[in-house]
């Protein structure tokens, strides 16, 4: 096995807020090996920006904090670096494309600005010199009359012209690490696998390790090598792509999987969607954090919180007390029989 590029290792970070603690991240642990394709899935709210924004040391305080965990890249834990040798590494070695380009570029500089300055930061380069790696970086995202491009605001590109220049700008540094982080959620469908293949190719070209944040699974399916599925502020299941699609583990993965649409695979069952809501992060439930959703839940569920561990020999780990038990790729499907959700009002439920 080679080095892991990324180790994170009980990662916690909270939020203090009026109405008591949010614990967005709590007590997560994994690897990524240089090149790897990490999709990291789950609901809305399940903590995979603040994971992102933690690898990046963008959690800001007081309010935010990580309050306990190593995250160590490439053999150094980040979270012990001094701010400006943390600067190097954000956008130097790890790059990060978010949901919406617009918050991550200045609306009053041109794009070859930006892109120059980003460069200038990170490569012992001058001003000539970075701007034809720029002009090299728009050409690589396909965007046409790239050098006159240089010259223009962000308005004055469409939304997925936007997003290749923040990959352009994410790659230019040659990164070892590839956050994207919804990469391609406000745009449309058509937009989205164009700029997807993009973003791919040109990291698999350079040996990018890219994690994939996304809340569909299907564009998973397509383009990662391992996922880590995230409930409630923890991974409750990782494993190889192959393997969790075609062997679930965890009823939520299950869940998650039944509720989306297979392209590959004409259903004869009704769409089935988790019943219930994801827990108050402020009052997490005791015990396993799905257990008021999931409709295998036995007592042990209750009262204690499954840690991830290994399941079989393939490196799938799952956090779940009936993991070994549970045949959950056997199970149909059917939405008529959803289970009633436990509802338990002292556990809150987040809107
Ligand atoms: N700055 C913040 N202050 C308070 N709570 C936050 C803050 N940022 C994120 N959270 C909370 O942390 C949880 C995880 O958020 P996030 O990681 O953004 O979820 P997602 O999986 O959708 O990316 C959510 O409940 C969110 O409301
Ligand atoms: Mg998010």
């Amino acid at each position: 096995m080679p080095e892991p590029l990324l180790r994170v290792e009980d990662l916690r970070t909270y939020f203090a807020t009026e109405e008591g603690v949010v614990r967005a991240v709590d007590g997560i642990s994994f690897e990524m090996y240089p090149g790897e394709r990490r999709g990291v899935v789950g609901e809305s709210g399940s903590g995979k920006s603040v994971t992102a924004m933690s690898i990046m040391r963008l959690i800001e305080p007081p309010a935010g904090n990580i309050v306990t965990g190593q995250i160590v890249f490439q053999g150094t834990n980040l979270l012990e670096l001094p701010e400006d040798e943390m600067q190097r590494i954000r956008g130097g070695k790890i790059a990060m494309i978010f949901q919406d380009p617009m918050t991550a570029l200045n609306p009053v500089y041109t794009i070859g600005d930006q892109l120059m300055e980003t460069i200038m930061l990170h490569q012992k380069v001058g001003r000539a010199e970075a701007r034809e790696i720029a002009i090299k970086a728009l050409e690589d995202v396909q965007i046409p009359n790239a050098e006159q491009r240089l010259g223009d605001y962000p308005h004055q590109f469409s939304g997925g012209m936007r997003q290749r220049v923040m990959i352009a700008m994410g790659l230019s540094c040659n990164p070892d690490l590839l956050i994207a982080d919804e990469p391609t959620t406000a745009l449309d469908v058509t937009t989205q696998a164009q700029i997807m293949d993009l973003m791919l190719n040109l990291a698999e070209e350079r040996g990018t390790a890219v994690m994939l944040i996304t809340h569909d699974l299907g564009v998973v399916a397509g383009f990662c090598d391992t996922v880590q599925v995230m409930y409630a502020g923890g991974i409750v299941e990782s494993g190889t792509a192959d393997d969790i699609f075609h062997n679930p583990q965890h009823p939520y993965t299950w869940g998650l999987l039944a509720s989306m649409t297979r392209l590959d695979d004409a259903r004869k069952h009704r769409l089935h969607s988790i019943p219930g809501a994801p827990p108050s992060l402020i009052r997490l439930p005791e015990g396993c954090r799905f257990r008021p959703r999931c409709e295998f839940a036995v007592d042990v569920c209750r009262q204690i919180l499954p840690v991830l561990s290994p399941v079989g020999d393939d490196g799938r780990l799952v956090a779940c007390h009936r993991a070994e038990e549970l045949d959950l790729k056997t199970l149909e499907v059917d939405a008529a029989s959803s289970p009633q959700v436990d509802a338990d009002p002292a556990e809150g439920v987040s809107a």
